[in-house]
């Protein structure tokens, strides 16, 4: 472990640590520990100082943990997963994912978690806000011999998972919008975003990206538009926990997916609808659709009812907004 990210371990306590402490457990000079102290800022942490107490963080962080983690997972969840990768800091936990992929180094049932993304991104390479130690940031791989035609209900499936986790967190009132949202209160509090490599018709790959807000305070101008996060409507819940909850959930839906499609869980993702039966806008590069949300077909397809006649909308470069929304 480089000695900042060491650094930030020993102050996750919110304690206060000498200079003299710091020193000696990171075996480095007080200079260098000064010079270290200076970086949390970066990561948007604020250090306290106090004479003849030392230094700690204004707030107790709890880090990502893969013993936490590995811990709470089930025994066959477990069986399906690699060791964890859990980085500090990286671009995005997909990228990542994807060049290991393409090194050959990871295969199915890799896990890839970090603490802050640095171009965190979300669908047609937007930005994924991604601060410090504050919410989710998880990337799986899956491996499916079926091609990408197979996958069109994949995105949604895995909303049902997240949904599943987090309404057994308390969070009842979460909502999913198609094709790859998660909203609390009508605001964006993840997301979902699916990449894959290998054969489009075949054998491939995909990674499975999701993002949730659990305590992010940052000023919310950095997202152009409304947000939530978890600890805007209860107690900041460990992301460990989640983290494996949501493996728990999510990794037994995926080692049935390719028998059973998205099928059986049409009932559950319109169930989660924050759309349903609503005038919507479907916007795509072309122009725009208004029509009433009528759920999702067998393979998650968007049925818009317009002018009567049910149109079965495909996932792709489409954006689905309230009617009566900016
Ligand atoms: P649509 O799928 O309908 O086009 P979208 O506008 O939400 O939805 P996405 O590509 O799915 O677009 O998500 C990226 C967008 O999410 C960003 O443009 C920004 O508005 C918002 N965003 C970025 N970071 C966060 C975050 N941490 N929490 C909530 N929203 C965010
Ligand atoms: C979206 O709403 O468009 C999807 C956002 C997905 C964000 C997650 S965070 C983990 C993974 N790594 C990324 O760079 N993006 C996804």
């Amino acid at each position: 472990m480089a000695d900042f990210e060491r650094l930030v371990s020993l102050l996750a306590d919110g304690r206060f640590h000498s200079g003299e402490d710091i020193g000696r457990q990171l075996e480095v000079s007080r200079a260098a520990v000064w010079k270290q102290l200076q970086k949390l800022s970066s990561l948007g942490l604020s250090l306290e100082s106090l004479k003849g107490k030392g230094y700690r963080l204004s707030k107790k962080i709890e880090l990502l943990d893969r013993g936490l983690i590995e811990g709470e997972l089930h025994q066959d969840v477990a069986s399906h997963l690699t060791p964890l990768d859990i980085v500090f800091d990286l671009d995005s936990t997909n990228e990542r994912a994807l060049t290991k992929l393409s090194l050959n180094e990871v295969g199915k049932g890799y896990v890839c978690l970090a603490e802050r993304q640095t171009a965190g991104r979300g669908r047609r390479g937007r930005q994924w806000l991604s601060p410090f130690a504050c919410n989710l940031y998880l990337s799986l791989v899956w491996e499916f011999d079926s091609g990408a035609a197979a996958l069109e209900g994949l995105s949604l499936l895995v909303g049902i998972a997240t949904a599943r986790t987090l309404t057994g967190f308390g969070f009842a009132s979460l909502k999913l919008k198609w094709p790859n949202d998660l909203l609390l209160d009508g605001k964006k509090l993840g997301g979902i975003l699916l990449e894959m490599t290998g054969d489009p018709t075949g054998r491939c790959h995909v990674v499975v990206g999701i993002g949730v807000n659990v305590d992010m305070f940052t000023e919310g101008s950095a997202i152009d538009q409304p947000w939530s996060a978890l600890s805007q409507y209860g107690e900041v819940i460990s992301r460990n926990r989640l983290a494996a909850a949501l493996l728990n959930e999510l990794v037994p839906l995926l080692a049935v997916y390719a028998s059973t499609g998205f099928a059986p869980y049409v009932d559950e993702w319109c169930g989660l609808d924050a759309y349903l039966g609503r005038s919507v806008r479907l916007m795509s590069g072309d122009g725009q659709l208004v029509g009433i949300s009528r759920g999702v077909a067998d393979n998650g397809a968007l049925l818009l009812a317009v002018d009567g006649q049910e149109r079965h909308i495909y996932g792709g470069e489409l954006s689905l907004r309230l009617n009566n929304d900016p």
